[in-house]
């Protein structure tokens, strides 16, 4: 335990939260408010850690702040990977995964190493060279050995293996497995007990979140693997989800892998939606990032919980996923998203919700037409707030299966029952008091019930 910086930390935060040090702070408006949350003493409180993978280049400044301050856990995010380490055979270079490990211990946090066996990010001598199975055994045995060793006793969990299966729940024909057969798994798990043996030793993998084919796949594995007493003690699910797609079945997952006897953790989690991020979409997320942290939190085994990056300026979504991102709990500005904030509640903060949008509006909806199977409504937004806002979003959900196809004055979107107005680029505004009105065409059959309810925020 290194209880000297963190027991600083703990003072700067009290004193934050009496004022007094708000006034030093380059942007204060850029960070979090001082009665926020901090994410790794809920987690703490509840004997998990809540962790954010990281890049070593930028831990400076707010990015060093926000990471050391809210998270007790780190992942670096590329540093320790094979190509990363050992770009050209025989020369390591250690300097990003240092940096992390420094971090890390200078701010009281656990380390996730991050990952010593991958199909992916090799270096090219590795995947270019032609090696006999056993001359590629014992490269992989001396990298594990070479890389858990340099960190012997200061990482707390390895990602030993990552992402060894396919979708259906067979084995990937990575270069390990398509030369050396299933058994490098227990290899490499040997090879990284003995080169650090006080580290838990995961298996990785990403769609494993919910049961399904891949997550059995997963699953038949460490059992196999504690019935051969082969060194496994737990099972990293990444949580690479989609905007309201949390699997239903992620706690009973999560819960079936702790009862064989293993831990487990959601090692990268990050929650992407279509951009542009709307206020909808970020209250959806932030349910999502709740039901996630609620399902670890209801299963004792579940270690914690990592963002796969915390900022949405850190995030590897929008290079990957055309289209995609916002997927992290802290914007591209360093402000804490309302998915932050959800994260809090699942961890137990009562600190009273999360801010939200500010302003206040009221709907009115009424059908003005309807024929044999179509409508069109029409729908007023009212700004009741005592000053102008600047933007809108209306949301509802139909009960009896209409579908709008298509809409003028607003952006409409349907997913399901659920539909998301938002304003055109040219009635966002609205002055104190007043209103503005788009309208559409829509599909019914059977009954063309007016929604129960609406949600209207502003900004
Ligand atoms: C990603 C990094 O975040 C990116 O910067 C890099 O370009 C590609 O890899 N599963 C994993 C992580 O286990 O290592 C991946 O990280 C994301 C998917």
């Amino acid at each position: 335990m290194r209880l000297h910086p963190h027991a600083l930390r703990r003072t700067a935060l009290g004193l934050a939260a009496t004022g007094a040090l708000l006034i030093g702070l380059a942007t204060p408006s850029a960070l979090a408010q001082a009665a926020d949350p901090v994410l790794r003493d809920l987690a703490e409180a509840k004997g998990k850690y809540y962790g954010t993978a990281v890049t070593a280049s930028k831990l400076t400044g707010t990015y060093a702040d926000i990471a050391g301050s809210q998270f007790n856990s780190i992942t670096p995010g590329n540093e320790m990977k094979w190509e990363s380490v050992e770009p050209s055979r025989g020369t390591y270079n250690w300097s990003g995964a240092d940096r992390i490990v420094d971090f890390a211990e200078a701010h009281d946090m656990e380390v996730r190493g991050h990952t010593l066996v991958w199909h992916s990010q090799l270096p090219g001598w590795l995947t270019n060279g032609s090696w006999t199975a056993d001359q590629l055994r014992t490269l992989m045995t001396d990298h594990i050995t070479a890389e858990a060793g340099r960190y012997k006793g200061r990482i707390s969990h390895w990602d030993v293996v990552n992402e060894p299966f396919n979708e259906d729940g067979t084995f990937r024909q990575s270069l390990f497995h398509s030369k050396l057969g299933p058994s490098y798994i227990a290899d490499a798990l040997r090879a990284a007990r003995a080169a650090d043996p006080d580290a838990k030793l995961y298996l990785n993998d990403y769609n494993t979140d919910g049961l399904g084919a891949k997550s059995d796949g997963m699953y038949n594995l460490v059992k196999s693997l504690k019935a051969q007493g082969v060194p496994i003690d737990g099972v990293g699910f990444q949580g690479h989800l989609i905007l309201g797609q949390v699997p239903s079945t992620m706690k009973a997952n999560l819960q079936r892998f702790a009862d064989l006897g293993v831990d487990v953790a959601v090692t990268e989690l990050d929650i992407r939606m279509t951009l542009p991020a709307t206020d909808a979409k970020l209250a959806q997320q932030k349910a999502d990032y709740r039901a996630v942290t609620d399902a670890c939190v209801a299963v004792s085994r579940c270690k914690g919980v990592t963002a796969w990056g915390f900022t949405d300026s850190d995030s590897w979504i929008p290079d990957v996923f055309e289209g995609q991102g916002a997927a992290t709990p802290y914007d591209e500005n360093y402000r804490p998203k309302p998915a932050y904030y959800g994260i809090a509640e699942s961890l137990g903060w009562t600190g009273g919700g999360d801010p939200g949008p500010t302003g206040s509006c009221t709907v009115g909806y009424t059908v003005t037409s309807q024929w044999n199977t179509g409508f069109t409504a029409n729908v007023t937004v009212k700004n009741t707030g005592s000053s102008p806002v600047g933007g809108w979003q209306v949301a509802w959900t139909y009960p009896s299966g209409q579908r709008v196809t298509s809409a003028w004055n607003a952006t409409v979107t349907q997913s399901g029952a659920q539909v998301t107005a938002a304003n055109a680029a040219y009635n966002g505004t609205i002055g104190a008091g007043g209103s503005v009105s788009f309208g559409f065409n829509g599909t019914w059959s059977g009954a063309n019930t007016a929604p129960a309810t609406f949600t209207c925020t502003t900004r």
